[in-house]
């Protein structure tokens, strides 16, 4: 099918991506403004969740509501998708009825299948692989506190996960490198690493890998699907927690960004989230914007000036 799919930011140009995050500061300032814009009239986006979320959500919905559309919450529990129907039909079926999907799953080949089967396009809303909607809340968030992220240094500190490897596609697209520090044994995709050799640098420890950092990230241990592992997980990243000290081993004006939900005393401390260089609050908020000028770019309903 020919629709135009968002699964990874590989799927936009780094270009696309740019006018991504400038249309949502757009948006953000005109949503702040109270402006009322409704481009989305009479457009339905059906919201596929396998997995818990309170963010995306709620994002997802209010940026239909408030832009005229409107959206429908699937939940795997009540929809026939959860008793077995196979993905290939329900995509088949939902993609007669609405004019694009976001699908929160597992694996991220049952979101590929789902995108090769719908006639409407297709956003990952976080896969055990990649959360590439959050990427977007993240460098629209950047671009607002301190301009241009190319040529800087961000750094990764935890495990290998599905925001790790999203970060690693963002160093490509968003021209930045990376530095990942993670215990043994949780390290991101080793293909992907490869593949983005010449932009991403391995480390085990933090302080050496956050030194000239503008940005530091982190994220929780334990991903969604993994609870039966936060025990020995503890233990594993026990020294791997962003707090004030560790950044102030950055650069001096660095940021402190997490997708959140937060586990405080675990990957981060108490006092670092509302620190002055914790901007994780926009970084939440701007998903409502970021996804905006998203839907806005897959439904056709605004083309970036070139
Ligand atoms: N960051 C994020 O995706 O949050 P939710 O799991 O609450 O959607
Ligand atoms: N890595 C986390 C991100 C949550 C938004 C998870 O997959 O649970």
């Amino acid at each position: 099918m020919t629709s135009r799919h968002f699964l990874t930011l590989l799927d936009f140009s780094p270009k696309e991506l740019k006018q991504l995050i400038t249309r949502a500061s757009e948006l953000r300032t005109m949503q702040n403004n109270g402006v009322i814009y409704e481009p989305f009239k009479s457009k339905v986006l059906g919201m596929i969740f396998e997995k818990s979320s309170t963010r995306t959500r709620v994002s997802f919905e209010s940026a239909m509501i408030q832009s005229g559309g409107g959206a429908i919450f699937l939940s795997s529990k009540d929809t026939q998708l959860g008793r077995g129907e196979p993905v290939a039909d329900s995509a088949k079926v939902l993609s007669r009825m609405v004019d694009i999907i976001m699908i929160r799953t597992f694996e991220h080949e049952k979101l590929e299948t789902f995108a090769r089967n719908s006639s409407v396009p297709v956003i990952n809303a976080l896969t055990d692989s990649y959360h590439p909607c959050q990427l977007l809340a993240d460098m629209q968030t950047y671009h607002e506190h301190r301009g241009d992220i190319s040529g800087k240094t961000v750094t990764w500190v935890g495990d290998g996960n599905n925001m790790c490897h999203s970060y690693i596609n963002a160093a490509r697209q968003f021209d930045f490198h990376l530095n990942i520090a993670c215990p043994a044994g949780f390290e991101p995709n080793a293909k992907l690493v490869q593949d983005n050799k010449d932009r991403v640098s391995l480390f085990r420890s933090p302080k050496e890998a956050v030194e000239q950092s503008s940005l530091v990230v982190t994220d929780v241990w334990a991903s969604m699907g993994q609870e039966s592992e936060q025990d020995q997980r503890v233990n594993a990243f026990s020294g791997y927690q962003v707090n004030s000290d560790l950044m102030s081993l950055a650069e001096k004006d660095a940021l402190f960004m997490h997708c959140l939900p937060a586990h405080r005393g675990e990957e981060v401390s108490e006092e670092l989230m509302e620190a002055t260089d914790s901007v994780v609050w926009d970084e939440a908020e701007n998903r409502l914007h970021a996804q905006k000028a998203l839907l806005e770019m897959l439904l056709g309903t605004w083309t970036p000036h070139s």
